[in-house]
């Protein structure tokens, strides 16, 4: 796969996306976000793929959506192209568990690009914002929603309204990302953490992932209810005999994803 903003690398059976465009803090502009969709659905078709990571560079996750890109837009243009709608849809359809893995500046479309994946790790160099108060805008890629689920009403107005930037410290205390690691090590702790998932069965990973993600957007009743049918659907697999009868002869499972 090869992309004019992206490097995608395959590693034992984990995706290594890396934002490349250095020259703009991997600002992203259509470009970016249209080659991210096509990686998207390429590496979810690809059997060999079992996890993703996406990350940035050291200084930089992403410094947020292409302000040069944006600055002569109008609201007609941006209606009708139904600018950065897109962006959501592909992550939305991503199926295998997406890890971002943020060193530095997470900003804007940066810090919703993040929050888009299923999990954040981030460096202890991170910084998230959401600065677009600052341009005369607001969030525009779903940080006023999820951010505020991430980290509640109070927090998620303070960084909206204030452009404020976290840092890695106060994001893990705050649910924003799930651990913070030396920046220098941060790609090869995902990388580890992605190998982790890819060991498991992609049935339920994928089950999991799905759960997880309708707390979002059900009840309590009907995510449970979800939840306990597709427990019990996992009951229909040869990896769940596998899991167990692999527990009880104490060994390593063999997942097959069948
Ligand atoms: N869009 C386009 N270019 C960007 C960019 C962005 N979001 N962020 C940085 N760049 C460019 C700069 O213009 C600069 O390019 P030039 O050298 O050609 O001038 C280059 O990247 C390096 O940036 P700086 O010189 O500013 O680097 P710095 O270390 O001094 O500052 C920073 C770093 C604090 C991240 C600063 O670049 C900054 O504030 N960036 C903008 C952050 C922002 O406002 N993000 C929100 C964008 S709007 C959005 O995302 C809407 C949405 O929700 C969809």
């Amino acid at each position: 796969m090869a992309y004019q903003t992206l490097i995608v690398e395959i590693e034992d059976n984990v995706a290594l996306v890396r934002l490349n465009r250095p020259e703009a803090l991997n600002a992203l502009n259509s470009v970016l976000l249209t080659e991210m969709g096509d990686a998207l659905a390429n590496l979810d078709a690809n059997d060999k793929v079992r996890a993703i990571v996406i990350t940035g560079s050291e200084k930089a996750f992403a410094a947020g959506a292409d302000i040069k890109e944006m600055s002569e837009k109008g609201f007609v243009g941006m209606f009708k192209a139904d600018f950065f709608g897109d962006a959501t849809e592909n992550f939305l359809r991503t199926r295998k568990p997406v890890i971002a893995a943020v060193s530095g500046y997470a900003l804007g479309g940066g810090c919703e690009l993040a929050m888009m994946c299923d999990f954040i790790i981030c460096a202890d160099n991170a910084k998230f914002g959401q600065p677009e108060i600052n341009l005369g805008i607001c969030a525009g890629i779903g940080g006023t929603q999820r951010l505020t689920r991430f980290v509640g009403k109070s927090k998620a107005m303070d960084m909206h309204l204030t452009g404020r930037f976290m840092d890695a410290e106060e994001a893990e205390r705050s649910g924003l990302v799930s651990r913070v690691v030396p920046t220098a090590k941060l790609v090869s702790e995902a990388m580890a953490a992605a190998s982790k998932i890819a060991e498991k069965s992609q049935l339920s990973a994928m089950v999991v992932k799905e759960a997880v993600n309708r707390s979002y957007e059900t009840t309590l009743r009907e995510g449970l209810l979800f939840e306990k049918r597709m427990f019990h659907a996992l009951f229909a697999t040869e990896d769940q005999k596998e899991g167990m009868a692999a527990f009880l002869e104490k060994r390593e499972p063999q997942f097959r994803d069948k």
